[in-house]
């Protein structure tokens, strides 16, 4: 979506969004507003831009500040434009006693990019994230809400990526 575009929701997210707003009383609809973020994510590629955020803000009636520090709070949230899988890797200690670290740099040479970078193609978002809860399997990414665990040598990067980049994993990692 660039600047100039109005944000405009689908009828379904927008049914979606009214769907959460009801589960609260009158006048607490801001605490819908982890799930709309999420619904405007998938709705608008993957992000939430400002103009996004503030329509998030307009249709829960609070401020535009209230989404913005929500948004920037929770690294679920991508705040400029990804790729078509987002890499959520996670960096925390436990992760990095079994070789996280390697792991994220095998991924950095192999996709050519630096973390928090998207590749030339649009296929791959390298994104460090904290702990995903599974320390016992590290290292360990997330794509979508989906694991990808004991990634412990080149043989299991190489696989990985080429199963994402197989016709299997079309799926946007944004889309629903
Ligand atoms: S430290 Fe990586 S999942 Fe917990």
């Amino acid at each position: 979506m660039t600047e100039t575009q109005e944000v405009k929701f689908s009828d379904a997210a927008m049914a979606e969004i009214q769907r959460y707003i009801s589960h609260y009383p009158e006048g607490r609809q801001k605490s819908a507003l982890l799930p709309v973020l999420h619904i405007a994510q998938a709705e608008f590629g993957g992000w939430v831009s400002p103009e996004v955020m503030d329509k998030v803000a307009e249709i829960l009636q609070i401020q535009p500040i209230e989404v913005y520090e929500v948004a920037t709070f929770y690294t679920m949230f991508n705040l400029k434009p990804v790729g078509k899988h987002v890499l959520e890797v996670c960096r925390t200690g436990p992760c990095c006693l079994r070789g996280a670290d390697e792991m994220i740099e095998m991924l950095k040479q192999k996709l050519n990019i630096e973390e928090g970078e998207t590749t030339a193609d649009g296929m791959f978002t390298l994104k460090p994230v904290e702990c995903l809860a599974s320390c016992g399997t590290g290292p360990m990414l997330q794509v979508r809400e989906v694991y990808y665990e004991n990634l412990d040598s080149e043989q299991r990067v190489d696989e990985f990526l080429q199963m994402m980049r197989s016709k299997e994993h079309e799926i946007p990692t944004w889309a629903k």
